[in-house]
């Protein structure tokens, strides 16, 4: 049975293999940090199954590129720690010097945060739930980290360890905390997933010298949603998704061969979503499951499903107009030269709830393409 420090190296070197990691430092901080010390109670699989930490096989189960479910309420993830190269992304995207001044909102684990840490950075990191901080504080013990770990609502940011050169988010949110803002060094700037059409691709945000406030994308990606005014709902946001849509009645051929892997797929769908509002995350009706994008119909059930082979089904009393619409964005994607995340870029603009607003994405355009709202 291999070791933990056997397991975790070859963990590091697949990340890199795999093009996830680039950075030295941030190899060597998936090789020293223990995943397995951050998870120690044990973790849901993806597939719901518990993994107990006396279980045989407990390492191997640790150490693979996919979320680790610790915490579930009424059926419901309420805190993991997130897939690893995620986290190697958003890490490499924080652009990390030694001393660099983090503020993570999101503790989960802990573990993302001892990877920042074993990195180079000066990490503070701040958690809502009780009893996820006491479980994190105990897993940073036991590796004598350095990372400063606070219970909060990461609306508030953390002031009192401010200023931050960065601020990286790992609950998915609707907007950026004007406070986060406030609390970064002039040039620094957020790395946030936040909610487009369904699910929570991460963006780059920060405030120039005139005060305006600019998001970029970066990658797509999934999280849990965050708890209280980071979650608020706006008007104009797409829905927050649905449950099945009815059976099929109008059809629109494949027209990618092979399919779009999962990340052009999220490339497409994150263009689709800023095109149509209605753009969201849904089950289509014969999908095993999976869910995909979708546009969704006020009637329930009704709207339109897109496919990663670009196939579009439309079901409910609108099934034609739907099916259309989806089609002629696909067109729209491929023509533009099929525009991936990072290509987006957007002014952010202040909504939410009045008295806990965030800064929210508006009017996402391609440099040089012009204004890309429909
Ligand atoms: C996906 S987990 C974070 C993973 C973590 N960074 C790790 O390495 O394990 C999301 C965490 O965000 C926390 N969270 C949710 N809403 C929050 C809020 N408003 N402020 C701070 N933390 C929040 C949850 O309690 C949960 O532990």
């Amino acid at each position: 049975m291999a070791s933990s420090v056997e397991l975790r190296r070859r963990f590091a070197d697949a990340l890199v293999r795999e093009g996830a990691i680039t950075r030295p430092e941030v190899a060597e901080a998936f090789a020293a940090v223990p995943r397995e010390a951050f998870v120690a109670g044990g973790f849901h699989g993806r597939d719901g199954t518990w993994v107990a930490p006396d279980a045989g096989g407990f390492l191997d189960a640790v150490y693979v590129n996919d979320v680790l479910v610790t915490k579930v309420v009424d059926g419901r993830a309420t805190s993991s720690s997130s897939q690893p190269s995620l986290m190697a992304a958003m890490i490499e995207a924080l652009d990390l010097s030694p001393g660099t001044q983090v503020l993570e909102v999101g503790a989960g684990t802990g573990y993302n945060a001892a990877l920042m840490s074993a990195a180079g950075a000066r990490v503070t990191t701040v958690d809502v739930q009780p009893d996820v901080v006491e479980r994190a504080e105990a897993a940073l013990a036991t590796i004598s980290s350095t990372v400063d770990l606070r219970l909060g609502d990461g609306y508030e940011g953390w002031a009192a360890g401010a200023p931050y050169d960065r601020v990286i988010v790992t609950v998915g949110v609707a907007g950026v905390s004007p406070l986060w803002l406030d609390q970064l060094v002039p040039g620094g700037f957020v790395l946030a997933p936040v909610r487009h059409a369904g699910h929570h691709p991460v963006l780059r945000a920060a405030r120039a010298g005139d005060g305006t406030v600019h998001a970029a994308g970066v990658c797509p990606a999934g999280f849990m949603s965050a708890a209280g005014p980071l979650s608020a709902v706006y008007a104009g946001a797409h829905p927050l998704g649905s449950g099945p849509l009815s059976p099929p009645t109008v059809s629109r051929p494949a027209r990618f061969d092979p399919p779009l892997d999962v990340f052009r797929y999220h490339d497409m769908w994150f263009a689709l979503g800023v095109w149509d509002s209605r753009t969201t995350y849904a089950q289509p009706p014969d999908s095993a499951g999976n869910g995909g994008c979708a546009l969704l119909d006020e009637t329930p059930g009704g709207g339109a499903t897109i496919w990663p082979d670009g196939a579009v089904r439309g079901s409910g009393p609108h099934a034609v107009a739907f099916a259309e619409t989806a089609s002629g964005l696909i067109d729209r994607w491929v023509a533009l030269g099929r525009p991936a995340v990072p290509a987006w870029q957007a002014p952010m603009a202040l909504d939410g709830d009045l008295s806990q607003p965030i800064w929210v994405p508006r009017d996402w355009r391609l440099p040089g393409a012009g204004p890309a709202v429909a």
